[in-house]
C-alpha cells in the first residue's frame, strides 16, 4: 500500500515505542440490555449475482448444489449463523411483482432488472425459493413489500399466501404450488427508499400511504407481523421527524441507510488500492453512523419515550467502485481489512444502542457491495467481513456489557477521529464473557489493560483476524489470505487481563 504523504495530526503524542496503550473497563452492573441477533442481519437483493449465481444456480447446474442452492455457500452461511435475511430488495423490490416468481417454473416470465443493469432474469428464484432458504439457514425472513409500484392488493395478497393456514384463496394457490404449510413470516418492509427509487415521495405522503398498506397486511392464524416503514437516509432527520409525528406506533419499526461512502457522485475510490490516509478516512466516516443513530433516536424518544418503534439500520456497509472490468450496474467489489474494520466498529457502535436498533441487514450477503461471500462460478471466497461477523456472533442474543474505552485517537481527513481501539464485550446465557477488541493502527502493536471489574477468570481462549497489508483481500486464486487464527496474546495478570494486539488486528476474546 502506498504511504500517503499527507500529514496526519495527532490529537495525542504518540508514544516513541512502537507500541500504543490502550484500557478498556468493564461495567458488569450495567449490563442489562440484549444484543438482539437480528444486529446481525443481512440483506439479498436481486442484484448483479447476489442470487442468480451467488445463492441459486438451479438444479440443473454443474455447481454443486441443494435444490439448487449452492451447497459452498449454504454451508458458509450455516457457520455464520445468519439470524435474518432481508430480500427482495433495495430498489428492486418496488418493482418486483411476486406474482411473477410462484408456480411451476417454465411458466413464470422473463423480467427486465432496472435498477441494476437491465439484466434479464427468469423469476426462477421467488417467494418459494427464499422462503425455502430461511427455514434452511434457521433464519427469519424480512420481506420487502412493493409500495413504489405494487398495489395493496398485491401486497395484502402476498402476505396471505406466505402465512395463511388454510380456507383463503392465496393459501389454496400456494398448496397448489406444492407448499402446504404456510411460512412464519415476521418482518414485513412496507416499501424501500420511497423518497429515492422506492417512489420519489415526501415523508407526509409516504406515511399515509404505510398507514394504508399496512392495514390490510393481516395477520392470518397467529402470524405476528412486524411491520417496518421505509426510513431515512444518512441525514434526513425530517424524515424520522415526520414519520414518528404523523404515524408513530403504527409502525412496529422504521428504517435508516447508511452508507460509508465517498459521495454519491464520481468515483466512489477502488476496494483495493487507497492511501493510509483514504483507510483512516474510511473508519472516521464508518463511525460517523454512531451521531447520525443518536440523532434519528432522540427524534424517536421525543415521539415514542417507551421505545417501542424499533430503529432497523437495514442497509449499511462500504460503496466502492465496482471491480474493474465488471458491470457498474452489479456493483461486485472486494473486500480487505479495510472493511473488516467497518464491519467490527460499526457493530460495536450497533450493540450500543440495542434498546431502539433492534435489527441491521449490511449490505449485501453475497456479490454485492460489503459482502460476507464473493463467488466466480464454481469458485468461492470468504471475505474478511465474513470473519469478523463469524468471530461476532458470540455477542449474538447475549447481554451487553457497557465498556469504557481509553486510547490513543487521530485526526482523518476533516473532523473525522479515528480511535486506535474499538470495543465491546457481551455475557451469554453460559455466563461466558466475550470481548471484542480492533487495533486499528496501521503500523503499532497496542497493549490493552482490560479491567474486568471484579469479574473471576479462569482461562482465556481467542481469535485474531488480520493481514500482512491492509489492503489484502480473499480472491478466487488465494481465497484464504485474510483468514482468522488462534490468539495467544491475552494474559491474566494481578492488573486485570493484558492483551498485546498486533498492528492492524482485530480479536475476540472468550473469557471463562
Ligand atoms: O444496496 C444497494 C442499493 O442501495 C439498494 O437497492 C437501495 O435500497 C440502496 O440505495
Amino acid at each position: 500500500m502506498k504511504k500517503s504523504i499527507l500529514s496526519i495530526a495527532l490529537l495525542a503524542t504518540l508514544p516513541s515505542v512502537a507500541q500504543l496503550k490502550a484500557s478498556v473497563t468493564l461495567d458488569n452492573e450495567s449490563a442489562k440490555q440484549t444484543i438482539n441477533k437480528e444486529i446481525y442481519g443481512q440483506f439479498a437483493e436481486h442484484l448483479g449475482s447476489c442470487i442468480y449465481g451467488g445463492i441459486w444456480v438451479g438444479e440443473d447446474s454443474s455447481i454443486p448444489n441443494t435444490n439448487g442452492y449452492r451447497n459452498d455457500v449454504l454451508k458458509a452461511l450455516k457457520e455464520l449463523k445468519v439470524p435474518v435475511l432481508r430480500w427482495p430488495g433495495g430498489c428492486f423490490a418496488d418493482e418486483y411483482h411476486w406474482t411473477d416468481g410462484i408456480g411451476p417454473k417454465e411458466n413464470r416470465p422473463v423480467m427486465v432488472n432496472n435498477n441494476w443493469g437491465g439484466t434479464v432474469e427468469d423469476n426462477s428464484f421467488g417467494t418459494h425459493e427464499f422462503l425455502n432458504l430461511c427455514e434452511m439457514l434457521g433464519c427469519e425472513p424480512y420481506i420487502s413489500g412493493n409500495v413504489g409500484s405494487g398495489t395493496v392488493e398485491e401486497l395484502a395478497k402476498w402476505v396471505e399466501y406466505m402465512t395463511s393456514e388454510s380456507g383463503s384463496p392465496m393459501a389454496k394457490l400456494r398448496k397448489e404450488n406444492g407448499r402446504e404449510k404456510p411460512w412464519h413470516v415476521k418482518y414485513l418492509g412496507v416499501g424501500n427508499e420511497s423518497w429515492g427509487c422506492g417512489g420519489t415521495m415526501r415523508p407526509e405522503y409516504y406515511g399515509d400511504l404505510f398507514r394504508r398498506y399496512s392495514t390490510y397486511c393481516r395477520e392470518y392464524d397467529g402470524n405476528k407481523l412486524y411491520k417496518i416503514a421505509s426510513g431515512a437516509s444518512d441525514y434526513d432527520y425530517d424524515w424520522t421527524e415526520t414519520l414518528m409525528k404523523n404515524v408513530g406506533t403504527r409502525m412496529n419499526g422504521l428504517s435508516l441507510h447508511y452508507y460509508t461512502v465517498k459521495g454519491w457522485d464520481g468515483s466512489k475510490g477502488s476496494a483495493t488500492k487507497f492511501t493510509n490516509d483514504e483507510y483512516y478516512w474510511t473508519l472516521g466516516k464508518a463511525i460517523e453512523i454512531e451521531s447520525v443513530v443518536k440523532k434519528h433516536i432522540d427524534i424517536m424518544d421525543k415521539y415514542d419515550p417507551e421505545k417501542k418503534v424499533g430503529l432497523l439500520v437495514d442497509e449499511w456497509g462500504t460503496w466502492w467502485d465496482v471491480e474493474p472490468g465488471t458491470n457498474p450496474g452489479h456493483l461486485f467489489q472486494q473486500n480487505t481489512m479495510r472493511d473488516a474494520f467497518v464491519a467490527s466498529m460499526t457493530l460495536d457502535i450497533f450493540h450500543k444502542y440495542t434498546d431502539r436498533v433492534k435489527m441491521t441487514n449490511i449490505a449485501q450477503i453475497i456479490n454485492v457491495l460489503q459482502s460476507m461471500i464473493l463467488t466466480k462460478g464454481n469458485l468461492m471466497a470468504l471475505t474478511p467481513t465474513y470473519y469478523v461477523f463469524k468471530m461476532y456472533s458470540v455477542h449474538q442474543d447475549a447481554t451487553y456489557v457497557p465498556v469504557k474505552v481509553q486510547c490513543e485517537r487521530m485526526a482523518a481527513d476533516g473532523d473525522r477521529i479515528v480511535p486506535y481501539l474499538s470495543a465491546t464485550a457481551s455475557r451469554d446465557k453460559n455466563g461466558v464473557v466475550h470481548i471484542s477488541l480492533s487495533n486499528t493502527s496501521l503500523d503499532q502493536k497496542e497493549e490493552v489493560t482490560i479491567n474486568l471489574d471484579g469479574l473471576k477468570v479462569k482461562s482465556v481462549a481467542g481469535e485474531v483476524l488480520t493481514a500482512g497489508c491492509v489492503d489484502d483481500f480473499n480472491s478466487f486464486e488465494n481465497p484464504e489470505l485474510v483468514s482468522t487464527k488462534k490468539f495467544d496474546g491475552a494474559k491474566i495478570t494481578k492488573n486485570g487481563l493484558v492483551v498485546t494486539m498486533p498492528k492492524m488486528s482485530i480479536v475476540t476474546l472468550e473469557l471463562k
